[in-house]
C-alpha cells in the first residue's frame, strides 16, 4: 500500500512507498531509464522509472508523456544527494490523467508579451510560483500585522459613487441609469470605520485608469489601507514602518526557497529594519539638488527623482511635508506650515518607488467643505462624508501599501505586471 504525498514533505516519507498526483514538468531519458521530473503545486521531485522495475505497458507510459501531462506516480522516496529536495521516487506505477499535446511554453526563450497571452499556463513556470507564493506570504503578513494590533477589518465598496483619488483616473460604469465608479482607495470608507471601531483597515482590489505604460502601474491592484481614530502623522509614521518591517521579516522567514528561486539579493532585505529614515520634503528636494537633477520646487517627485532620493538609503525612506496643492483634497494641512500637507510617502530602496501614501486627515467640517469645493467634487455625493466631522470628528491618520509594488520590491522583480496572478494594464485585459 502506498501514502499520498505532497512533494514538499517528502522528508517525511524516507523509504516508504508514496504516490503523488500532479504534472510533468520535464523529462529526461537515457537507456532503460526515465527521468520525470513531477511537480504537484508544492515542489518538483525527480521520479526515476528504471525498465527492468516496472511493467512493458508502464515503461511506455513514461516514454510517451508530454510536458504538462497530468499524472499520478506511485513509488518508494529514496534519498540522493544531488536532488535540491534530498530525495528522488523509485517509481513502480504511472497513471496518466491526460496526455498534453504540444505545451506552448517551451524551454526556449519566450518574449514576455507571448509568456503573458499565456499567463494562465505561465503560472506552472518556478518563477512565477516562486512570485506567488510570495505575494501570498506578504498579504498573510499584512493581515497578520493588524490583526495582531486588534484592528477591525472593515472592508469598502468597490462601486463607488465618487472620487477619492483625482479625476483623473477614475473608471466609470453604468450603475441602474446611474453612473458609478470603480473605488480607487477604500480610504474614505475606512474613515468611517475608524470612527465606529478605532482603528480599522480594509483590503481589497482598487481601480485607476493610468494612461501611463510604467513597469509600476497597473490599473487593478491590491491596497491594504490601516485608518486609525485618535492618530497624527508622526504615528502613522511609525505604524507604516513597523509594518513594512513584519512583512519583510516575514517573507525571509518563510519564503526564503523562493526568494532564492529568484535569485534574490537576500543580504539587502536583511537590512531592514526600524526606524526607517525620515525626510521632509524640503530636505528630499535638496537631495535631488545635490544630484545635480533638475526639478521644480512644489512638484511633486516623478519615478526617476524617487529613485535618486531612496538610492541613498539601505532601507526604506519615508518624505513627508509634501506641498498641499499637489496632494489629495482630504489631507489636513500642517497648521503651522499651511503650505505642507501631513502627507507621508514611503519610498522602497533599490528604485522600486513608492510603496505607501498616507496622511492625516482634515478634521474640520468647514475646511474640508472648502477643500471639496475647491476640488470641483460633487458635493452631494460627499455629503456623507461631511457628516463623519459632524459628529465626534477626531484627529485621525492612515496610509495605503500597494501589494504588488511591494512584491516587486521584496521579490526584486522589475516590472510590477508579473507581481499579480492576472495584471491588468492600458493594454492588457487577456487572459
Ligand atoms: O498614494 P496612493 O494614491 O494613496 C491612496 O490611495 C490613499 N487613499 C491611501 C490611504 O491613505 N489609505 O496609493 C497608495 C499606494 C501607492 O503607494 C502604491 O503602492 C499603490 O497604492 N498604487 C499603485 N500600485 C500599482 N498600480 C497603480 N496604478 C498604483 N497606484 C497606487
Ligand atoms: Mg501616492
Amino acid at each position: 500500500m502506498s501514502v499520498e504525498m505532497k512533494i514538499k514533505d517528502v522528508a517525511r516519507y524516507d523509504g516508504q512507498d508514496v504516490t503523488v498526483k500532479g504534472w510533468l514538468y520535464n523529462k529526461r531519458s537515457s537507456g532503460k531509464l526515465r527521468f520525470l521530473l513531477v511537480r504537484d503545486g508544492t515542489a518538483t521531485i525527480q521520479c526515476v522509472v528504471f525498465k527492468g522495475s516496472v511493467s512493458e505497458e508502464v515503461f511506455e507510459r513514461a516514454t510517451a508523456l508530454t510536458q504538462e501531462s497530468s499524472l499520478i506516480v506511485t513509488g518508494k522516496v529514496t534519498r540522493d544527494e544531488r536532488s535540491s529536495i534530498g530525495y528522488e521516487i523509485q517509481v513502480s506505477h504511472v497513471e496518466v490523467v491526460q496526455i498534453a499535446h504540444e505545451y506552448p511554453i517551451t524551454k526556449k526563450e519566450h518574449g514576455v508579451d507571448f509568456l503573458m497571452d499565456h499567463r494562465h499556463l505561465w503560472l506552472r513556470s518556478s518563477k512565477q510560483h516562486a512570485l506567488i507564493r510570495i505575494r501570498h506570504e506578504i498579504i498573510r503578513a499584512a493581515r497578520e500585522f493588524f490583526d495582531m494590533r486588534d484592528f477591525t477589518l472593515v472592508d469598502a465598496p468597490i462601486f463607488t459613487p465618487n472620487a477619492a483619488e483625482g479625476t483623473s483616473t477614475l473608471f466609470e460604469t453604468d450603475y441602474f441609469e446611474r453612473k458609478a465608479y470603480l473605488t480607487q482607495s477604500g480610504q474614505l470608507y475606512g474613515e468611517a470605520g475608524a470612527m465606529a471601531f478605532g482603528n480599522i483597515y480594509c483590503f481589497g482590489p482598487t481601480f485607476r485608469a493610468e494612461k501611463s505604460k510604467t513597469r509600476r502601474h497597473l490599473t487593478e491592484f491590491w491596497m491594504i489601507e490601516p485608518e486609525m481614530a485618535y492618530c497624527d502623522l508622526q504615528q502613522d509614521m511609525v505604524v507604516a514602518e513597523e509594518f513594512v518591517t513584519h512583512i519583510v521579516k516575514s517573507v525571509l522567514k518563510n519564503r526564503r526557497p523562493e526568494l532564492e528561486t529568484l535569485e534574490r539579493d537576500i543580504s539587502r532585505l536583511e537590512k531592514i529594519d526600524t526606524p526607517f529614515p525620515r525626510l521632509h520634503y524640503d530636505e528630499a528636494v535638496d537631495i535631488l539638488k545635490k544630484n545635480g537633477i533638475e526639478f521644480e520646487y512644489g512638484d511633486d517627485f516623478g519615478a526617476a527623482d524617487e529613485t535618486t532620493i531612496s538610492e541613498q538609503f539601505d532601507r526604506p525612506v519615508i518624505v513627508h511635508h509634501y506641498p498641499a496643492e499637489v496632494k489629495a483634497f482630504y489631507m489636513k494641512r500642517d497648521p503651522e506650515t499651511p503650505r505642507f500637507a501631513l502627507a507621508m510617502d514611503m519610498l522602497a530602496p533599490e528604485g522600486y518607488g513608492e510603496i505607501i501614501g498616507g496622511s492625516q486627515r482634515e478634521d474640520d467640517y468647514e475646511t474640508l467643505l472648502e477643500r471639496v469645493r475647491e476640488h470641483n467634487l460633487p458635493e452631494e455625493a460627499f455629503a456623507w462624508y461631511l457628516d463623519l466631522r459632524k459628529y465626534g470628528s477626531v484627529p485621525h491618520a492612515g496610509f495605503g501599501l500597494g501589494i504588488e509594488r511591494t512584491v516587486a520590491w521584496i521579490a526584486g522583480i522589475r516590472h510590477i505586471r508579473e507581481t499579480i496572478p492576472f495584471p491588468r494594464t492600458m493594454t492588457r485585459l487577456y487572459p
